[in-house]
């Protein structure tokens, strides 16, 4: 016989994540009537032999798990980049949260459990990511945040924790090419200044930054380059007006270092971009942007190595933005503008 407390803590547990007995049973591949077993405390003889084999042979739960060491292969960081079929099936998975459609989410979930690992890894990361923002930010939508911070921690995971300078120009403009984030995520780090471009960050690591900025009509930044740094811009909206010279051309006229440029203007040939587009600088290399439409521009920087200079910076407002940092275990952590 067991007691009350005992019976009732799967139920407790169970309660706790939001899950029906039925629910429950789907995810772990058993029947409803086992849960229900379970709770009426029919499992503990079962759970008490597991502890005192675990404390008989000095080992975890999980050590008796044949499938454990297959199964924590299948839980570290994919090799390959984050796929649109496992992102647009994240994405269903946060729908379904948060619309309160338990059914639909553990249907996914207990797919993955039982059928495909890197979906199981990456629906993780994003009950990770939807607890913190229900915890820091309740009633709000969270899919969009939690979709694109989950490609951009595929971005980080890819190009991997070696020295920036480790990492190839084609290898880099490989995987920025990949990042595609919606509109309705970049729409909340617009912003703009009548007296210069602004910039707001989005992600910093050790060695990424990702920024948006916005441009005026007429805003421009004259011609510098970032040393060692790579350095990837897409074109969110409007027209980017672009130059760009070698390093024989860069070191030939004395092209400052960015934050050090002067007020001069290159006027050499410049290319013109729009949206959509991806521009890439490798190492060493100079380039000046401006916006010489008569539209607003908006760009997506990605830069890897040394962060940017420390100018033209918005700070989050309160009810704005997320920015997105890694912690030590290198998790996704949204930073709350407070
Ligand atoms: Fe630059």
């Amino acid at each position: 016989m067991v007691s009350n407390s005992e019976k009732s803590k799967i139920a407790r547990l169970r309660e706790q994540a939001g899950l029906t007995q039925a629910e429950l049973a789907d995810y772990i591949g058993v029947s409803e009537n086992t849960i229900a077993n379970w709770e009426k405390g029919n499992a503990s003889k079962w759970i008490r032999n597991l502890n005192r084999l675990c404390s008989a042979l000095s080992c975890d739960l999980k050590d008796l798990d044949p499938d454990h060491e297959a199964e924590t292969v299948a839980n570290s960081p994919t090799p390959e980049p984050l796929g649109e079929i496992i992102l647009e099936t994240v994405r269903s998975y946060c729908e379904a949260v948060q619309s309160g459609d338990k059914k639909a989410a553990a249907k996914i979930a207990s797919f993955a459990a039982l059928h495909n690992p890197e979906l199981r890894y990456w629906l993780d990361q994003a009950r990770n990511m939807i607890i913190q923002f229900q915890r820091e930010r309740p009633n709000q939508p969270y899919c969009e945040t939690i979709v694109n911070g989950l490609t951009l921690r595929n971005l980080i995971m890819q190009l991997g924790s070696n020295p920036p300078n480790d990492i190839s120009y084609e290898r880099f403009c490989h995987l920025v090419a990949q990042v595609h984030l919606s509109a309705a995520f970049l729409e909340k780090y617009v912003s703009f200044s009548r007296e210069d471009f602004r910039r707001r960050l989005i992600l910093q690591t050790w060695h990424l930054t990702v920024y948006v900025i916005g441009w005026q009509p007429g805003q421009i930044v004259p011609m510098h380059h970032h040393g060692n740094s790579l350095d990837a811009i897409r074109v969110i909206k409007g027209e980017m007006t672009h130059w760009q010279l070698s390093p024989e051309e860069c070191e030939a006229q004395k092209i400052p270092f960015e934050g050090c440029t002067s007020q001069e203007k290159y006027s050499g040939p410049s290319k013109i971009y729009r949206t959509g587009d991806l521009i890439t600088i490798d190492r060493r290399h100079a380039h000046q942007i401006a916006n010489r439409s008569r539209q607003e521009l908006v760009t997506l920087h990605f830069r890897f190595g040394a962060p940017p200079d420390d100018d033209h910076w918005d700070q989050p407002s309160a009810d704005s933005q997320l920015v997105f940092v890694w912690n030590q275990e290198e998790q996704c952590q949204m930073k709350m503008p407070s």
